[in-house]
């Protein structure tokens, strides 16, 4: 993997594959709502589980296939063309035990609703891994390049290139009215989107030392203001 995807995908793999792992049964069911070309969903069913991917994108589920196939988990995995919005059909008959919606959250126009139909395809006692960005640590990206009026606009709740992004305030929120209680929340990306790549790639053991760093700060609360995104881990 390469350096930087790895200080930037580590933390929010720990705590998918400690929540997978500490499981009531040594195979879940997993829903990964807008899970792309299935980078997660494939390592996950590696570990054992079913996982379906549901995204509203044919290239990514023709991608998906592929690396489903070529990791010999095709078996364990599948791709269904849908979205948030008909979720609730498409979902495994009976529900899941967890569901993963990364990256997806910011891009619904009702994203309290997203959450109560997320709600419907859980068993009870399932649990629900949500990524989204993170408002304040893009206010001070786009200031520190220059971006004034971007950063102002992004600071006042206005949506980027169609990508809303979320406080941990607004996200505790729009959980408890959904019904969830987080059980962790991890600030993710904290240093990885700010280090020069140079520097990972040349200094030898830097990419290991910021690794670590990300993990070392992740479930700080002073640090989740400056974190690109939040990584909560919720249960109803
Ligand atoms: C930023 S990517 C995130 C991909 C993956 N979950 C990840 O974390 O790497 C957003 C994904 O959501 C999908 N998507 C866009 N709108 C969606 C919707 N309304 N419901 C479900 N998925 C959607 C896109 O096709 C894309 O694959």
């Amino acid at each position: 993997m390469e350096r930087r995807t790895a200080a930037r995908t580590a933390v929010v793999w720990d705590a998918v594959h400690g929540l997978l792992n500490g499981g009531r049964t040594a195979e879940q069911s997993v829903l990964d709502i807008g899970g792309g070309t299935g980078g997660l969903a494939v390592r996950i069913a590696a570990q054992g589980h079913r996982v379906t991917v549901i995204d509203p994108s044919p290239d990514a589920l023709a991608a998906l296939a592929r690396r489903a196939d070529e990791e010999g988990v095709a078996d364990r995995v599948t791709g269904l063309q849908g979205d948030l919005g008909n979720l609730s059909d498409l979902a495994p008959e009976g529900g899941v035990d967890l569901v993963l919606c990364h990256g997806v959250l910011g891009l619904v126009d009702d994203p309290a609703g997203a959450l109560s139909t997320i709600t419907s395809v859980l068993r009870p006692g399932g649990a629900l891994s949500l990524l989204v960005s993170q408002r304040h640590a893009a206010v001070l990206a786009r200031a520190m390049a220059g971006h004034f009026i971007q950063a102002s606009e992004i600071l006042a709740g206005e949506q980027e290139r169609g990508e809303h992004r979320f406080t941990a305030e607004e996200l505790a929120q729009l959980l408890g009215a959904a019904g969830f209680t987080a059980t962790t929340t991890h600030g993710i990306r904290v240093f990885a989107d700010l280090v020069p790549s140079s520097l990972l790639d040349l200094e030898p053991g830097a990419s290991a030392a910021l690794l670590e760093l990300e993990r070392a700060v992740a479930d700080r609360p002073e640090y989740l203001t400056l974190a690109s995104q939040l990584h909560v881990i919720a249960t109803r």
